[in-house]
């Protein structure tokens, strides 16, 4: 499963990148906003310039010939771009305009799993569905999940599930056993994926032990 950065920041970016963990990111109009001040074009550049990997960056216009234009626009800052679009009429319009013109796309804000096929048969790269905003509504954002993985393992559909709204280590690791392709994940869960209070324990014992043995904590080889 490959893991994204749910982030517009830059910061996050690199040090997710440096650990060798990231391999994507994913913006929306709110993560953009919490990076207050910064000049819209200057964020999505370095972001762009800073990950090898797929980058998607959101239209904000609602109607079809907005949304062509300003996918357009965001696919002259980077070759890494993927345009992400949301799930209504206009969207699929402008999802299969884009997928003909081979521009990737990755449909976002899907809370169904007919929005998600319908995504795929226009052409998206990758449906979006939001687990932790069904979960908030007291639906089982995870159900979501596994009803899409198996309508495209019905029908070979190659369009990948980019589990989107994580906010806990237990989506993903839902995510992972489902099959699902990418797990966008904030900053905040993708520090806490590594630690277990049994590794740390462990580790301390394994410190102490030595110390016993060679106090300066020599290493003696
Ligand atoms: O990028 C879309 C999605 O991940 C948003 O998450 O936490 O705002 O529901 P959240």
């Amino acid at each position: 499963m490959k893991i994204f950065l749910d982030t517009a920041n830059v910061n996050e970016i690199k040090e997710g990148l440096s650990w060798g963990l990231v391999d994507g990111v994913t913006t929306n109009p709110s993560l953009i906003e919490k990076e207050k001040g910064a000049n819209f074009k200057d964020i999505v550049k370095k972001i762009l310039e800073a990950t090898p990997g797929p980058v998607s960056i959101e239209v904000v216009a609602t109607d079809f010939d907005g949304m062509i234009k300003q996918a357009h626009k965001i696919r002259e800052l980077g070759s890494n771009a993927v345009v992400k679009i949301p799930m209504t009429i206009d969207g699929l319009r402008a999802i299969r305009k884009l997928s003909e013109e081979n521009i990737p796309v990755n449909c976002t804000l899907v809370f169904s799993p007919i929005q998600a096929l319908f995504a795929a048969k226009a052409g998206a790269k990758y449906v979006s569905p939001f687990v932790g905003r069904l979960d908030d509504i007291a639906e089982d954002g995870m159900q979501l999940i596994e009803q899409i993985k198996t309508i495209f393992m019905n029908y070979d559909i190659e369009t990948e599930i980019l589990v989107a709204s994580i906010r806990n280590p237990v989506h993903v690791v839902r995510a992972a056993l489902i099959g699902a392709d990418v797990a966008t994940l904030p900053f905040e869960v993708l520090k806490k994926l590594p630690q277990h209070p049994k590794t740390d324990e462990g580790l301390s014992k394994f410190l102490a032990d030595w110390k016993k043995l060679f106090p300066d904590g020599n290493f003696p080889l």
